[in-house]
């Protein structure tokens, strides 16, 4: 920046210096100096623990090395994220320890997202001055000594989406007003000393993926949760609750209820819980028979039953899911034979039997069948034989449904090949028909997505973007917005996979990119991946909505990821700069400003999420106009798919239009860097320029215009811009293109040298043409 100040006359070296007061900047990575002396206060505050030894006045704490014990985040100096975890089981902090001074401090970090403060042996009430914190996405305050009742204020942290206050002495019960957290994913408080009932308003936290209130001594009836469709996890273990079994929607993948006062028998519907991985209703109260369909379930892993009355015949022949890791049936009233598909003996399962009325050889837990028959009949169950005679008819007629499914699914399956074949649609990846057969028993994707899909953190920034909050799709969802990916939704290719249009059921438009990973990649874990991805989110990128896995049946690894995004309606950069009339063609202050929001995009990529993004391929054809000509960078890089495309790119890198791009893959910032400034060529010039051959040429000219006079400027200059008022606008932004064409990345400015340059002309611009036709974009974003 200091060289491109030296380059102004003395009269606008003024006028920027007033300008770098007025306008915010993010060029430093340093921090508010007031915000440093927080950190250090924090520091004070906790008693100058061990772990935060690294910690000085003189630190430059965005910049510190990564350490188990402590993150912080910037953007924008200023802390964005704040993470310190003690070490397990730290005693509580002495007596003179002020919670208040401690949360007042914390207050003095006005956009923190992310607090996690956890085995730091805080105690004491927690302070409603807490909710201060309006920008607040997760809190995690887990494994101290805050106790009291959670205080109301909490309620006013409306974009919080995880709460976690796991391991501490909080008391009272659990708060009505909890459901103002309407973006609230994670709600985990167990290991407290909540009472009372569950309030009736969490019915309608529909954005609940997980909820773990167990360790507490909550009691009476769960409210219904079938409203909640993204509930995975539910958690009420060790509590007293009872006697209902909860009514739940479908999608669960964990439900634990043990150790409650749960009673009755089972629901019917458990059969249809198709993503159900782990259930554990020991040690209640249930009666009934026990439904052995439940061992077959499609992704059933964990069955806990042990400590119950359930009765019934189990058979040698009952069929169970081959990824069952472990039963219980314990201490219950079952009588027949543990089903031979359990494989006893076998190491990589689990299976508990004792204190039933089974018939195992040489096991003296068992009880003689007229035990569990006299016990049923005390507990006010049907007689035994009747029961048994029940469940075989239903396994019968279950069994029957399942074959006819499979027949039904293959003549589907060899149908649609058929037309498929006629129709020669590209891109169509079939599944096979054992795949068909899966999909048509399941409302939504498959188990896994449901893991994965937990760690999400959905809607960030949701009210400043006016987009919905970030959820995953069904593929059936997919399907039916792009028509079956037919042609006519085709819209093109990103760099890495075909982009469709598709239009959703509420009638919106969205853009769909499509990503065929191989066998060997499918491995990959990509809960990680998908966190990054629901963080890009940003109004100057396409944001990202949501996204689907498809899965290989045979080992239910990933085949394809679909991506959705944000449809931006306007064309993309190119079209409104270099075709159509000219008058319909962007202003000067209209591409400025486009140029701005480009740069804020890629500052976002960079900066704004951890890890950031680098090498974005970033082209003039990929940014997107909205309405309001806002511009959102499309097909931006990907972490998933950047793994598998590093190889690829090396070897069609040349073609691409920069030869530097293969040796420096780890300068990633200025490769982005020189492909913006092949961007700000074709805004200045206003002539698609097509290939690196073209750009040396182009740049060769601009070159020369900038070191001759105001009149060989306006000569490279798109004619349609010529009439702008300001010269010196122009010319900062033809000098800091020149700079960001560089040969050597190094002496390529930084996104946020750039940004001020921009921003610098958006100023100059708007001082001298007051009546410009827009003026150019000052959102902080
Ligand atoms: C920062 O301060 C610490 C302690 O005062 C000192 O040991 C260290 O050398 C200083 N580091 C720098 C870079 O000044
Ligand atoms: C919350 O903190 C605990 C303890 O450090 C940690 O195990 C857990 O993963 C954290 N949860 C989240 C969602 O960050
Ligand atoms: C919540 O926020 C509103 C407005 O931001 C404020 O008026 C109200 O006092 C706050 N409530 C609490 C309990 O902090
Ligand atoms: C519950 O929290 C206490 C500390 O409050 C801890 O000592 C104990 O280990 C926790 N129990 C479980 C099961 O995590
Ligand atoms: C909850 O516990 C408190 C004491 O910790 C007690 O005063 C209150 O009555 C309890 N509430 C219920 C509903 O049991
Ligand atoms: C949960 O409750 C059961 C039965 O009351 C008890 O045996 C078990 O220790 C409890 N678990 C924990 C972690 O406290
Ligand atoms: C399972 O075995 C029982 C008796 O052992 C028999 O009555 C039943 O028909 C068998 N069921 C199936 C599906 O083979």
């Amino acid at each position: 920046m200091a060289t491109s100040l030296l380059q102004f006359k003395p009269s606008y070296l003024l006028i920027a210096l007033i300008t770098l007061l007025l306008i915010p900047l993010s060029s430093q990575s340093s921090l508010y100096p007031a915000q440093t002396w927080s950190l250090l206060r924090i520091q004070h505050l906790l008693n100058y623990p061990p772990i935060l030894r690294p910690w000085h006045s003189n630190s430059t704490f965005c910049n510190l090395e990564p350490d188990p014990h402590f993150t912080i985040v910037c953007y924008s100096n200023s802390v964005t994220q704040l993470h310190i975890t003690g070490k397990p089981f730290s005693p509580s902090l002495p007596k003179t320890f002020s919670i208040d001074s401690f949360v007042t401090t914390l207050t003095r970090f006005p956009d923190l997202k992310v607090l996690s403060l956890t085995s730091l042996g805080l105690w004491g009430p927690l302070p409603a001055k807490i909710a201060r914190l309006s920008n607040l996405e997760i809190l995690n305050m887990s494994s101290n000594f805050l106790y009291g009742t959670i205080p109301h204020e909490i309620s006013n942290l409306t974009n919080l989406q995880t709460l976690i206050l796991d391991h501490n002495l909080f008391n009272g019960p659990l708060p009505n007003w909890v459901s103002s957290l309407q973006l609230l994913a994670v709600l985990s408080l167990k290991n407290n000393s909540l009472n009372g009932t569950l309030p009736n308003s969490l019915s309608s936290m529909v954005s609940l993926r997980i909820i773990d209130l167990s360790l507490n001594d909550l009691s009476g009836d769960v409210p219904d949760l079938t409203e909640l469709t993204n509930l995975e996890v539910l958690d009420l273990g060790n509590n007293s609750f009872g006697p209902q079994f909860p009514k739940l929607g479908v999608k669960l993948v964990t439900i634990v209820l043990k150790n409650n006062r749960f009673g009755g028998s089972l629901p019917s519907n458990l059969e249809s819980y198709n993503f159900l991985q782990r259930i554990d209703v020991s040690s209640n109260k249930f009666v009934g028979p026990f439904p052995p369909s439940l061992l077959s379930l499609p992704s059933v892993r964990y069955i806990n039953i042990a400590g119950n009355r359930f009765t019934g015949m189990l058979f040698k022949n009952t069929s169970c899911n081959d990824q069952l890791e472990y039963v219980d049936f314990s201490e219950n009233l079952l009588s027949g034979t543990v089903p031979s598909c359990l494989d006893l003996g076998s190491k990589d399962k689990s299976v508990f039997y004792s204190q039933n009325c089974l018939s195992v050889m040489g096991d003296p837990t068992q009880h003689p069948d007229p035990f569990c028959q006299t016990q049923a009949l005390a507990a006010g169950i049907l007689p035994e034989k009747k029961r048994g005679s029940k469940s075989i008819e239903k396994a019968i007629v279950a069994t029957c449904v399942v074959v006819g499914v499979v027949l039904c699914a293959l003549l589907v399956g060899i149908l649609v090949l058929y037309i498929f074949k006629r129709k020669n649609v590209r891109t169509i990846v079939l599944r096979p028909p054992r795949k068909l057969k899966e999909n048509s028993g399941s409302t939504g994707n498959f188990p896994q997505t449901m893991t994965d899909s937990r760690y999400i953190s959905p809607a960030i920034k949701l009210g400043a973007l006016g987009i919905p909050s970030y959820r995953t799709f069904s593929l059936e969802e997919i399907e039916a917005a792009t028509n079956n990916f037919d042609t006519s939704s085709f819209i093109g290719e990103c760099s890495n996979g075909q982009m469709y249009r598709g239009s959703l059921a509420d009638g919106s438009l969205v853009a769909i990119r499509c990503l065929k990973l191989k066998k060997k990649q499918a491995s990959i874990n990509f809960r990680n991946q998908i966190e990054i991805i629901s963080k890009l989110r940003h109004r100057h990128l396409t944001s990202a909505l949501g996204h689907c896995f498809e899965y290989y049946l045979d080992d239910s690894t990933v085949s394809r990821i679909f991506y959705i995004f944000e449809f931006v309606p306007n064309g993309n950069l190119r079209s409104n700069i270099s075709h159509g009339v000219a008058r319909q063609r962007l202003t000067w202050p209209q591409r400025i400003s486009a140029a701005i929001g480009v740069a804020k995009g890629i500052q976002f990529l960079h900066g704004g999420i951890i890890p950031g993004l680098f090498g974005n391929n970033l082209k003039i054809s990929n940014v997107l106009l909205d309405q309001n000509f806002v511009a959102k960078i499309s097909c931006y890089s990907l972490p998933i798919i950047e793994q598998r495309m590093q190889t690829e790119t090396q070897s069609e890198g040349a073609s691409n239009g920069e030869k530097n791009k293969a040796d420096h893959t780890d300068q990633g910032e200025k490769v982005d860097v020189y492909d913006f400034g092949v961007l700000l060529l074709e805004v200045l010039c206003g002539r698609p320029i097509q290939s690196y051959y073209e750009v040396g040429i182009m740049k060769n000219q601009l070159q020369l215009s900038l070191t001759g006079d105001r009149a060989a400027r306006r000569r490279f200059i798109d004619p349609v811009v010529n009439k702008s008022c300001s010269d010196e606008s122009l010319k900062t932004v033809m000098e800091i293109c020149m700079r960001c064409l560089s040969k050597e990345p190094a002496q390529r400015p930084s996104v946020e040298d750039v940004l001020w340059n921009l921003q610098f002309a958006a100023q100059v611009l708007a001082r001298s043409c007051e009546a410009s036709p827009l003026t150019p974009s000052r959102s902080r974003n």
